[in-house]
Order: C-alpha cells, then sequence, then structure tokens
C-alpha cells in the first residue's frame, strides 16, 4: 500500500517544476491529488501526464474569490483534505535599488499571501491529523545576490510554518516547510537570464552547490512525500532544506 493511500492532497502550482512532480509522487504513492495553477494549458499538459486520480483547477492563490472557489469544488467533490502543499511562487530577482513596485507586490501577493489565504480557507476541509507542507526556499535564511523581497516573502512562510504548527496542534495538523536549494525547473527560466546565457547560469549555480550539481524537482517530491506521509508523523514546526549542502555546510 502506498504511502498516502487514499488521501486526498491539494497542490498550488501543480502544473509545473516541484509542484508537478510532487503530484506525481503522490499519485503513486495512492493519493487523489488537486493541482492549481494560473495557465489552464499548463495544468491541461499535467493532466495528461499523471492519470485520472488528478483534477486540475486553474485559479490564482492570490485571488480571495478563486480561493474560495477551488475549496468549494473541493469539499463538493472529496468532502475533505489530508495533505496540503503550498508550492506555488514566483520570483522576480533584482538588487535593492531596482526593485519595482509591481515585482514588490506580485511576489508578496503570491509568496506570502497566497500561501496564507490557501491555508486559512482550508481549515474547514482539513481533517484533523491533516500535514500542511509550506514549500519556502534556503534564501529564507541565506543571502543570495538579488533575492533580497523574494527571500523576504519566503521569510514569512517559514515563520507560518513555525506559528501555524502551534495553532493547528490542538487538531493533530502538523505544519512543516520545505526549503529548495537551487532545482532544475521552469522557474529557473523565469529568472531574467537571457536564453543563450541560461545552462551556463545553471552550471554556475551547481557549481556553488557542495554536492556540484542543482537538484532535481523529484528529489523535492521525496522531501515533500515524507513530511506529507505518517512517515514524519512526530514532526512539525520544522525546515526540511532539500538543498544539496548549498545553505548547510
Ligand atoms: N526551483 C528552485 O530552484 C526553487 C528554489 C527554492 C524555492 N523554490 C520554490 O519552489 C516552488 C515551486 O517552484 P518551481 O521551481 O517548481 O517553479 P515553477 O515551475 O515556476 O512553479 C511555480 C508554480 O506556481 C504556479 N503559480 C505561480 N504563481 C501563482 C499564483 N499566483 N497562483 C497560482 N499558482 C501560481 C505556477 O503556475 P502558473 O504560472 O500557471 O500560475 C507554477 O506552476 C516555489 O514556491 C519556489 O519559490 C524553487
Amino acid at each position: 500500500m502506498g504511502k498516502l493511500h487514499d488521501k486526498v492532497a491539494v497542490i498550488t502550482g501543480g502544473g509545473s517544476g516541484i509542484g508537478l512532480a510532487i503530484a506525481r509522487r503522490f499519485v503513486e504513492e495512492g493519493a487523489q491529488v488537486v493541482i492549481t495553477g494560473r495557465r489552464q494549458e499548463a495544468l491541461d499538459e499535467a493532466l495528461t501526464t499523471l492519470g485520472s486520480r488528478v483534477t486540475a483547477f486553474q485559479g490564482d492563490v492570490s485571488r480571495r474569490d478563486d480561493v474560495e472557489r477551488l475549496y468549494k469544488q473541493v469539499g463538493q467533490s472529496y468532502g475533505r483534505i489530508d495533505v496540503l502543499v503550498a508550492n506555488a511562487g514566483v520570483i522576480h530577482p533584482a538588487p535593492l535599488e531596482f526593485v519595482t513596485d509591481e515585482q514588490y507586490e506580485s511576489q508578496f501577493d503570491t509568496n506570502v499571501r497566497g500561501v496564507f489565504q490557501i491555508t486559512q480557507k482550508a481549515l474547514p476541509l482539513l481533517n484533523d491529523g491533516a500535514s500542511i507542507v509550506l514549500v519556502s526556499s534556503i534564501a529564507h535564511f541565506k543571502a543570495l545576490e538579488g533575492h533580497c523581497v523574494y527571500a523576504a516573502t519566503k521569510a514569512a512562510v517559514r515563520s507560518f510554518a513555525r506559528s501555524w504548527a502551534y495553532d493547528l496542534k490542538h487538531r493533530g495538523i502538523r505544519v512543516n516547510c520545505l526549503s529548495p536549494g537551487p532545482v532544475k525547473t521552469p522557474i529557473i527560466g523565469k529568472m531574467g537570464v537571457p536564453d543563450e546565457s541560461l545552462e551556463a547560469f545553471e552550471r554556475t549555480l551547481g557549481e556553488m552547490i557542495p554536492l556540484g550539481r542543482l537538484g532535481r524537482p523529484e528529489e523535492l517530491a521525496a522531501a515533500a512525500l515524507f513530511l506529507a506521509s505518517a512517515e514524519s508523523s512526530f514532526i512539525t514546526g520544522v525546515d526540511l532544506c532539500a538543498d544539496g549542502g548549498l545553505g548547510q555546510i
């Protein structure tokens, strides 16, 4: 039997990258999965590879109406949530002097308000004993060039995990943080690096990492599975870094 046999999981940003890999792994482990994202075409493409135990919901985590519609649909279809992975996130790298209002708002809207709303509005559907995984980043404790606003949003996510582990302990709901280091996903292509320099950029990033390479989405999915499943039944409030050692040594 899979580690998430018959569990209902909601994964935001499940149409690509780490979220998609988590969705795939959760299905392999027996879960029924709902993935969300703003681009319908990305969700449709993801569904073609994920199979019939996955449904998709198009919506923006920073928009309250979208989040309420999502949970109305999840409530009607499944009646409960056992695992919530708040994974959707954006990055707009820029040093302090060049950060625009739009970049600031976009990152705080999705990475902070989005994580807050998707968790708060899930509470009526979350089973007692459920597991919540909030995807942060090692940027929340390690300064990286051009990451000042992004890092602040991810520090808020890490802080939410700590506080909500406290707030939800009376229901046996565990809340943990998963902090990736650099992982090869579409987000790397959204960092303003010209296409022709992307390969060199990824190589340089890989060389900075003690394990000598970027992470793979599947490796983050394995870490998310650990936090989501009963394998981590005595763990709440932690920050699990899957970063090839970049933030550790
Ligand atoms: N890859 C890395 O190196 C790395 C490192 C540290 C942390 N992380 C974190 O890991 C998470 C996943 O990132 P990834 O690397 O897998 O990148 P990705 O492939 O770009 O995934 C981000 C996902 O979030 C969705 N999303 C973004 N804004 C959204 C919004 N407002 N509402 C709903 N969905 C939204 C995107 O879909 P739509 O565009 O269709 O909405 C996309 O599916 C993010 O939180 C990121 O900050 C990644």
